[in-house]
């Protein structure tokens, strides 16, 4: 039986009739981060050869200067998504407000914003680990042709129309959503060409992998302290193991396939979550859930907690059904 590879380009045409907003522009959208992904990509993987041609702070052989890597990335995403004249606004990691798009210019009929994390796990780099990226766009709520308010990115997780994420890692993937499923694409990097390599994702509804900085745990509360200690317990002969790289895209996308959890509660250090809303959990958050997976902050789900800032962080638990179900009961039951 013959079976047609489809590429990303071709899923992006064929799929855009299906979502219920203007399908052109958000098409074009998801091209340009397909772009900007591969160009970071390629970045990312001479990351190796920094110390062999010159550190970070040193000058390149364009005389420009040598960027971090999530500086670098941060600006690849902007410069793509600007110059293309396709977005109204965008909200970085790496920027302290958002940035307007064309703000002067009348005939900006854009209505999609952008937020993202540009690198997400950048201090896994110097030690040839995965890192990310990840992005979530809205509609923006104030009327077009005008310069975007913060009002429209402080939209709550459930009104995002995309949400996706890229791992640069053994290979490197784009996943996203449109809010009909989650589709992974992998590139080949002989050509430059993403392909559809894990069509339709979704969370086993229980797993067995937990994936928490463990190191923090004195700090945890109550019901998150009780759940570890349920996930290492023999008892019943629990089958739990715990799996943790440091990044959280590369965290969620292993067990988004073999199924597990990931936690960032909050602690002393971190009194509301280390992960910020916008940018990392809401996108992460929307992805599970097309996936049917869960995400919560131990009692809200993620996607309907109402954002007050550009960088807000919240506690973060997100993974198989089962088992964030698990934890909102201890948390409800032990609580902080
Ligand atoms: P970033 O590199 O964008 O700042 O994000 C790092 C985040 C996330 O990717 C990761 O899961 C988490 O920080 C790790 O934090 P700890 O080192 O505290 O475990
Ligand atoms: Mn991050
Ligand atoms: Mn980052």
């Amino acid at each position: 039986m013959s079976h047609k590879i489809q590429t990303l380009g071709e899923f992006i045409i064929e799929n855009q009739d299906s979502f219920k907003y203007s399908s052109g522009e958000l098409s074009r959208l998801i091209n340009s981060i397909r772009l900007a992904a591969k160009v970071v990509n390629h970045e990312v993987n001479k990351a190796g050869l920094v110390d062999v041609i010159g550190a970070y702070g040193e000058t390149n052989i364009q005389g420009e200067d040598q960027q971090k890597l999530d500086v670098y990335a941060n600006d690849k995403f902007i410069q793509t998504l600007t110059k293309r004249n396709i977005v109204c606004g965008i909200a970085s990691e790496e920027e302290d407000s958002f940035i307007t798009i064309n703000s002067q210019d009348e005939k900006n009929q854009n209505k999609y914003v952008v937020l993202i994390d540009p690198l997400d796990g950048s201090s896994n780099i110097d030690v040839n680990v995965s890192v990310g990226t990840i992005f979530s766009i809205y509609r923006r709520i104030t009327p077009v042709g005008t310069p975007v308010q913060l009002a429209d990115f402080l939209q709550r997780g459930s009104e995002q129309v995309a949400a996706g994420y890229v791992v640069y890692g053994t290979s490197t993937m784009l996943v996203y959503t449109t809010g009909a499923g989650v589709n992974g694409f992998t590139l080949n990097p002989a050509i430059g060409t993403f392909y559809l390599s894990h069509p339709k994702m979704q969370f086993p509804e229980d797993g067995t992998i937990y994936s928490v900085n463990e190191g923090n745990y004195f700090d945890f509360p109550e019901g998150i302290k009780k759940y570890i200690k349920y996930c290492q317990e023999e008892e019943d002969d629990r089958p739990y193991t715990s799996r943790y790289i440091g990044s959280l895209v590369s965290d969620f996308h292993r067990n988004m396939i073999k199924g597990g959890i990931y936690l960032y509660p909050k602690g002393s250090r971190n009194p509301s979550g280390k992960l910020r809303l916008l940018y990392e959990c809401n996108p992460i958050a929307f992805i599970a859930e097309q996936a049917n997976g869960k995400s919560s902050d131990g009692y809200t789900r993620t996607l309907e907690v109402v954002p007050t800032a550009l960088h807000q962080r919240v506690p973060f638990i997100c993974g198989s059904k089962n088992m964030v179900d698990t934890v909102e009961a201890f948390m409800q039951k032990f609580g902080e």
